[in-house]
């Protein structure tokens, strides 16, 4: 059973037609922003999953990790933990490099935010290849914390999940697909 809610987010996610390359059917996520019911429900859904589940750290994906994480970390009651392109952190960091269809990227967390043992849920947007999500789960595990699920809005069908090693233990919970 579909939660009714799914189809509402669903419906006011945009895409963008060759953005910002030819060919790229872009997930504009600034139009469920605008409807505040349905940015409500998105967090719920997030919220009622994650309630209750002993989680101590949020780690949101910038950029748009940072929109969904933090509300999500306030009702269930956890840090917030930004994990932020390069040379963004001001602090001492541990970094990952990840792979992009083209060309390569990098997460950056700050050194002592998360600790050895603690519960964490990652938070993004969305997941294409799972490159960054797996980026995040490494920084992560790097730190001994343990990674109960990613969680995003929306799941490309084009997904090459879990490239990473680490990844292959973490599961990854998508509002919709
Ligand atoms: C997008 C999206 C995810 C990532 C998913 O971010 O918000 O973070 O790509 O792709 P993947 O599963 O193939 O790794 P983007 O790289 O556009 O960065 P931005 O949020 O800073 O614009």
């Amino acid at each position: 059973v579909v939660d009714p809610r799914i189809n509402g987010i669903k419906t006011r996610i945009r895409v963008v037609p060759n953005f910002p390359q030819p060919g790229i059917m872009f997930q504009d996520i600034t139009t469920l922003l605008l409807d505040p019911k349905a940015f409500k429900n998105t967090v719920d859904l997030f919220v009622e999953r994650y309630k209750g589940k002993n989680i101590s750290v949020v780690a949101g994906i910038e950029a748009r990790g940072f929109i969904f994480g933090p509300p999500i970390a306030l009702a269930i009651g956890a840090k917030f933990v930004p994990l932020r392109k390069p040379r963004k952190l001001p602090g001492e960091v541990i970094s990952e490099e990840y792979i992009l269809e083209y060309g390569r990227d990098c997460l950056e967390m700050h050194i002592g935010a998360v600790e050895s043992g603690e519960r964490a849920l990652v938070i993004d947007d969305l997941i294409a290849t799972g490159g960054t999500l797996c980026a995040a789960i490494k920084l992560l595990e790097r730190v001994g914390a343990e990674v109960v699920e990613c969680a995003c809005v929306i799941e490309l069908p084009d997904l090459k999940l879990y490239s990473g090693e680490s990844a292959s233990q973490t599961h990854l919970h998508a509002l919709h697909s």
